[in-house]
């Protein structure tokens, strides 16, 4: 078994070939952290971990020991206010008014397999030897209350997920209001703190900053896991990079209120904690009632951020994401958003999407504006049935059109939204999240739904997979486009308004997860104004997510690069559109847009009726690319090379299983002149094998490639007026925005030859 048990030191070690974990029962019988990292070898005693002194100033819970105070030392799961002065992991209000509280061990057991999570995302194993998990059930005897901490370590995955949940076994009353998912402290801070921060339109991007003492925080309050700042952190020693060197990962697998918090006390120890935002939560635990914290995903890698993405990338990918879609390679699908807006009619939309098949894309994909009177974004949300002045033969005549062209059919909802000026709001205006006697405030004309009420989600769902049942759909976007604001339902009572956050994002897992029930091979994409709710909580029930609303490829570059920290390449939705680019107004060329997008859940966002005959024949090709090679970039091991947060070229790469075959992305924002000479690392590849790079024409042993690198420079760049870069031909123009050479591209496809 990969988690051993100490009897005599009251030890568990959990481990497999490439982590430990250990913790212990203290003398005051809760849990102590004694080390997380690079597997160990297992002792029978790891006693000399457990670090304690005496100091000044300090409180201690023995009478008859000067040294065992809490405020220094390592703990699973701490309280506060029972001399550890630093951030609890969880906080319970009491009926006579206190906070304090002491869970002591009492059982554990040790299992092969992962169990299910109640109503919440969460990784999870299809063969029981894929992994082990450890429960401990801690008691406060006191409050009758229990605890029970749950560890599952992967056999194969340097991956430990976390959860915790609280059991009211008495008759008193409790409240929660502080719960989180994890909880790992750590003997020293010399890290570097990495966070994926950014807005609308510009998610994901990577910021570091060195650890001090005190308290660094990234959070949400908005509703959702939001653009702003990702469920998710990293701690790195400040020597390691992409490559080499320690790295922590801390994601959560969830899409509300969330607040990763690093805390560093003044004697270095550093504290992690990872869970639902504490500010405004609050969960009533009556008499034998349970709450259940989302799953904590911990990664260790010792080499480098690298290693750490690909485990949240193969995890993420294969035991997180379910269902059909979740092996299948992706279709390539059109949509009409930015082509159309809300303006188009049946005729329109079959003219785009015969000139997608006619290039052999395999999915059309119907946005916004095709139900109720949806002709802006004032009126229509709610009304999920189909605007017969615009498609007179409704979705399910439509949809028929489309496969008659030999495309499949896939369909835009906001399920959890309503304009005013809808059906729905005129006959359930207190169905929406509003504060009694306060102004509603809104967010694109929106407001939402209060879907921590069942009958709500009942009646969303009805209408919803009315629509489903009736067409044939293969594919659905799901978006959700504003944050909530005015939490207050009304279908609680005042005590349990603290809870509301939570539950309504409880309702949006209820509604997906009877959605893909009822319709199994649909496969669905999440979207919240582009990438405002990417996170492992979605990616449970929809394999991708629409990474940005930003669809310029120069922008996308940061965009997915730092997106591909946590998230599968599978996920990361990505899309070819027009030029002039709708969000930042840059023109680059059609290959460099495909050259970014293929690293993705790959399509476009334009009308190809609009492009020359040259560019169509291009997409022709990129459709043909593709189609050969979407397995091996979704399912390979993908490398970060180069950073567009540091350099003008970005690069990364996909490297088979087999190290067979590799597909090197080269990304230069602004043409220069006269540069240095330019190679690149390559990763990942077999160093014995001799590769066949198509564009290069040339043969490199994968040693070379790794160790010397492949040379990239550009020979014509020193005498600008060399035949070989100017001027472009003339119809190549239309190809490269009028001749220029700022935002190129290349694509080195490597195969292992026997030569
Ligand atoms: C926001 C999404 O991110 C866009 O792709 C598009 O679906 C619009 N909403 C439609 O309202």
């Amino acid at each position: 078994m990969p988690i051993l048990f100490n009897q005599k030191t009251k030890e568990f070690h959990l481990y497999n070939s490439e982590i430990s974990y250990i913790l212990n029962i203290m003398k005051n019988n809760q849990l102590g952290q004694l080390y997380f990292g690079k597997k160990i070898k297992h002792r029978d005693s790891f006693e000399h971990l457990f670090e304690i002194v005496n100091r000044s100033l300090t409180a201690y819970v023995f009478t008859d020991d000067n040294k065992f105070s809490l405020e220094e030392l390592k703990q699973e799961y701490p309280s506060y206010g029972t001399t550890d002065f630093r951030y609890p992991a969880f906080e319970i209000h009491q009926e006579n008014g206190s906070k304090i509280t002491n869970f002591e061990y009492v059982s554990h057991e040790i299992f092969r397999g992962k169990k299910k999570l109640e109503s919440l995302p969460a990784t999870y194993v299809e063969e029981d030897n894929e992994a082990t998990t450890l429960e401990i059930t801690l008691r406060d005897s006191l409050i009758n209350t229990e605890v029970a901490l749950s560890y599952t370590i992967y056999e194969n995955l340097p991956v430990i997920t976390r959860h915790s949940r609280f059991i009211n076994c008495g008759d008193s009353n409790l409240r929660l209001t502080k719960a989180m998912s994890l909880n790992l402290d750590l003997p020293d801070y010399d890290y570097e703190m990495i966070q994926l921060s950014g807005a609308w339109s510009r998610e994901r991007h990577i910021k570091t900053r060195k650890l001090e003492q005190g308290i660094q925080s990234i959070y949400s309050l908005r509703g959702a896991s939001s653009p702003n700042h990702n469920p998710f952190i990293a701690l790195k020693r400040p020597n390691a990079d992409e490559h080499n060197g320690d790295v922590y990962g801390f994601s959560l697998v969830y899409s509300g209120n969330f607040l990763a918090q690093v805390e560093v006390d003044t004697h270095s120890q550093t504290r992690v904690s990872l869970g639902i935002n504490p500010h405004g939560f609050e969960w009533h635990l009556n008499a034998n009632e349970e709450f259940q914290t989302p799953e904590a995903v911990m990664v260790y890698s010792s080499e480098g951020l690298n290693k750490m993405s690909q485990t949240y990338h193969t995890l993420y990918r294969t035991r997180l994401a379910r269902g059909y879609w979740r092996d299948r390679v992706r279709p390539i699908l059109i949509n009409n958003w930015e082509a159309t807006k809300f303006s188009f009619n049946e005729e329109k939309i079959l003219d785009i999407a015969k000139s997608a098949a006619d290039v052999g894309i395999e999915l059309f994909v119907l946005d916004d504006g095709w139900f109720g009177e949806r002709n802006d974004d004032y009126r229509g949300l709610g009304d999920w049935y189909p605007n017969t002045n615009k498609l007179p033969s409704g979705i399910s005549g439509l949809s028929k059109k489309v496969n008659d062209l030999g495309l499949n059919f896939g369909l835009w909802i906001e399920p959890e939204m309503v304009n005013k000026d809808s059906e729905l709001y005129r006959n359930y205006p207190d169905w929406i999240i509003s504060t009694p006697n306060r102004s509603d405030s809104h967010g694109r004309n929106q407001y939402v739904l209060d879907f921590s009420r069942h009958e709500v989600v009942d009646y969303i769902h009805e209408m919803i997979s009315k629509v489903l049942r009736e067409s044939n759909i293969s594919y659905i976007k799901w978006d959700m486009n504003r944050s909530i604001t005015e939490c207050y339902s009304k279908a609680f009572p005042k005590e349990q308004q603290g809870e509301v956050m939570h539950r309504y994002i409880l309702g949006v897992y209820d509604l997906y997860e009877r959605l893909i029930n009822e319709f199994p091979k649909i496969l669905f994409e999440s979207c919240s104004s582009g990438g405002g709710r990417f996170d492992p909580g979605m990616l449970y029930y929809a394999p991708q997510a629409w990474a940005s609303d930003d669809s310029d490829a120069i922008e996308r570059l940061k965009i997915q690069y730092g997106t591909s920290m946590v998230y599968p390449i599978s996920s990361i939705g990505a899309h070819v559109s027009e030029i002039v680019n709708q969000q930042v107004f840059r023109n680059t060329p059609i290959e460099t847009r495909a050259n970014v997008a293929y690293f993705g859940a790959f399509g476009y966002e334009l009308d190809l009726n609009e492009l020359t005959e040259l560019e169509k024949q291009k997409v022709k090709e990129q459709v043909e690319f593709i189609k050969q090679y979407r397995e091996l970039i979704h399912k390979g091991k993908f490398y970060r090379l180069q950073s567009p947060f540091e350099n003008n070229i970005t690069a990364w790469m996909v490297v088979s299983d087999d190290k067979k075959e590799a597909i090197v992305g080269w990304y230069k924002v602004l043409n220069d002149v006269n540069e240095s000479f330019k190679r690149i690392k390559l990763k990942g590849l077999n160093e014995n094998l001799n590769y066949y790079i198509e564009q290069k024409g040339e043969y490199h042993y994968g040693d070379e490639l790794m160790n010397l690198g492949m040379i990239t420079s550009d020979y014509a760049v020193g005498d600008p007026c060399n035949e070989e870069i100017l001027p472009y031909m003339e119809d190549e123009k239309e190809l490269y925005c009028n001749g220029s050479r700022d935002f190129l591209s290349k694509l080195f496809i490597l195969k292992a030859t026997e030569e």
